[in-house]
C-alpha cells in the first residue's frame, strides 16, 4: 500500500494513530485535572509499565488535557546521572513567567520566583537566558537540603497558580532514574501541597519498580498516588489499534491477519505499531491479508532487533550481557535469582552488584522478593534469536 499514507507510528513516544484501551486512565486523569481546577483535592498518578507499552504517549496526552483545562504544565524526563533540579528549575521558571502575566497573580508569582531563585542558588544552578531576575528570599527553599527545600518551593508555586485561578501540573517521565533523595523530596513536596489544598498535580511514568522505590522513599507514597498499570492491550483493544487506523485511511485488513498480528505481538503497543507499519508497506493487493502479515513478521522482527531491542542491549557491559543471556536461556521469566546464579555457576550473593547495576539501567526489575524479570517485553526471545546458538542454548554467540 502507499507508504506515504502509512498511519502506523512505531517509535519512542510517537503518538499512535489510535490510542486504544486507555480510556479509564485518561478519564481518571481528566477528572483529577478538572477537580484541581475547582480547587478540590485530587490524587496524583504514577503510570507504571514495561518498556514500549505507551507510558510516554499517555503522559503527553495528559499534558495536553491539563493545558486545555487551564493548567500550567511543566514536563521533564528524569535523566540518568543528572540532577533533577537542573531540569526542574528552568521549567518552573518558565511556568512562573507565564503566570506573571496575570495581574491578580503578580504578588504571589513574584514570591514564588524569589523562592525559586533561593532554591537555584542553594543547589548552585545558573543559566544564561533563563536566569531568574528577582532577589532571592532568605530563609525560603535555600537550605540546600532537597527534602526541606522542594516542598517550600512547590507551596510557593501552588500559591501563585491559585492566585491566578489556575493549577500547576508537573509531569516526570522515567521516574525510576530519579535519585532516592529526589524521589523522597518530590513525595514530601506533593504531600505538602496536598495538605494545604493547593492546585498542584503530579503525573509520573516509570518502570514497575517505581512502586517499591517510592514506598521505600516515603511510606505514605502509597496513599499519595494512584498507580495505574499500563500493560499490553487486550485482544479487542489490540485489534482496534490495528484495524481502526487502516480503515480510517479507507483500506481493509482481513480478520485472520489481525489474529496473526495479535499472536505475534501479544498486544504490546510498540510491537503492534511495528507490525502494522510493515504489513501496510508490504501489502500488494487492495487489502492486507494473512500472507502479508506472515511476510511482515520477518521485517518487523528485524526492525525491532536492530532498534527497540538493540539500543537496550548495547547499554550493557559484557558481564551484564552474560547475566541477561543466562536469564533468557531459562525461558520467559520471571526468574528466581538463584536459578540465574546456578546457570552462571556463581553464587547468588556474588552476583548482587551486577544485578543491581542492571536494575539501575532499567533493564530488569524484581516483581517480587527473590524474583527477577525483564522490563523489555519479549527480550528473552530477542536474546535467544541473536546470542544463543541453536546447538548450545547457554553459550553466547
Ligand atoms: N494505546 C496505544 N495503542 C496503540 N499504540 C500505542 C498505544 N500507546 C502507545 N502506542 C505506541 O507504542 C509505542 C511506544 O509508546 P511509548 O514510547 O509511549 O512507550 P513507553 O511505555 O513510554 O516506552 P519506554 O518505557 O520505552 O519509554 C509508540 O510507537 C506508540 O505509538
Ligand atoms: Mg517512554
Amino acid at each position: 500500500m502507499d507508504a506515504v499514507r502509512n498511519p502506523f507510528a512505531p517509535g519512542a513516544g510517537s503518538r499512535p494513530p489510535e490510542l486504544a484501551g486507555r480510556e479509564v486512565i485518561i478519564e481518571d486523569a481528566l477528572t483529577a485535572i478538572q477537580r484541581a481546577m475547582l480547587g478540590k483535592a485530587s490524587r496524583s498518578q504514577m503510570l507504571l509499565g514495561l518498556r514500549g507499552v505507551g507510558k510516554t504517549v499517555l503522559l503527553n496526552n495528559i499534558e495536553e488535557m491539563a493545558e486545555a483545562a487551564g493548567h500550567l504544565s511543566s514536563s521533564i524526563e528524569a535523566p540518568e546521572g543528572k540532577a533533577l533540579c537542573e531540569l526542574l528549575v528552568p521549567k518552573i521558571n518558565q511556568a512562573l513567567r507565564k503566570l506573571s502575566t496575570s495581574e491578580r497573580a503578580k504578588a504571589k508569582t513574584h514570591q514564588a520566583l524569589r523562592a525559586l531563585r533561593s532554591f537555584a542558588s542553594a543547589f548552585k544552578l545558573t543559566y544564561g537566558d533563563t536566569s531568574i531576575s528577582v532577589d532571592p528570599e532568605v530563609g525560603v527553599a535555600d537550605s540546600g537540603d532537597m527534602v526541606a527545600d522542594l516542598p517550600e518551593l512547590f507551596v510557593r508555586v501552588g500559591e501563585a497558580a491559585k492566585s491566578a485561578d489556575r493549577a500547576w501540573t508537573l509531569l516526570i517521565d522515567e521516574v525510576q532514574y530519579l535519585r532516592t533523595e529526589e524521589l523522597a523530596a518530590l513525595i514530601v513536596a506533593l504531600h505538602k501541597v496536598n495538605q494545604k489544598g493547593l492546585p498542584v498535580l503530579f503525573f509520573g511514568a516509570g518502570l514497575p519498580q517505581v512502586a517499591a522505590l517510592s514506598g521505600d522513599a516515603k511510606s505514605y507514597a502509597e496513599r499519595l498516588f494512584h498507580y495505574p498499570a499500563v500493560g499490553p492491550l487486550d485482544e479487542s483493544d489490540a485489534a482496534t489499534a490495528i484495524r481502526q487506523p487502516i480503515q480510517d485511511e479507507g483500506e481493509e485488513i482481513d480478520e485472520n491477519a489481525i489474529r496473526e498480528i495479535l499472536t505475534r505481538t501479544k498486544g504490546y503497543p510498540y510491537f503492534l505499531q511495528e507490525w502494522g507499519y510493515q504489513c501496510w508497506n508490504l501489502a500488494k493487493g487492495l487489502r492486507i491479508t494473512l500472507d502479508d502479515a506472515l511476510t511482515a513478521a520477518k521485517a518487523a522482527t528485524k526492525r525491532l532487533d536492530e532498534g527497540f531491542f538493540k539500543v537496550r542491549f548495547d547499554r550493557l557491559t559484557p558481564k551484564e550481557r552474560e547475566y541477561v543471556i543466562a536469564m533468557a536461556t531459562l525461558g520467559a521469566g520471571p526468574y528466581r535469582s538463584s536459578d540465574i546464579a546456578d546457570a552462571l555457576r556463581e553464587t547468588h550473593q556474588s552476583l548482587g552488584p551486577r544485578r543491581a547495576q542492571i536494575i539501575s539501567k532499567g533493564m530488569i526489575y524484581s516483581p517480587s522478593h527473590g524474583d527477577i524479570a525483564f522490563t523489555v517485553p519479549m527480550f528473552n526471545e530477542y536474546l535467544i534469536r541473536n546470542y544463543v546458538s541453536k546447538s548450545n542454548q547457554s553459550s553466547p554467540r
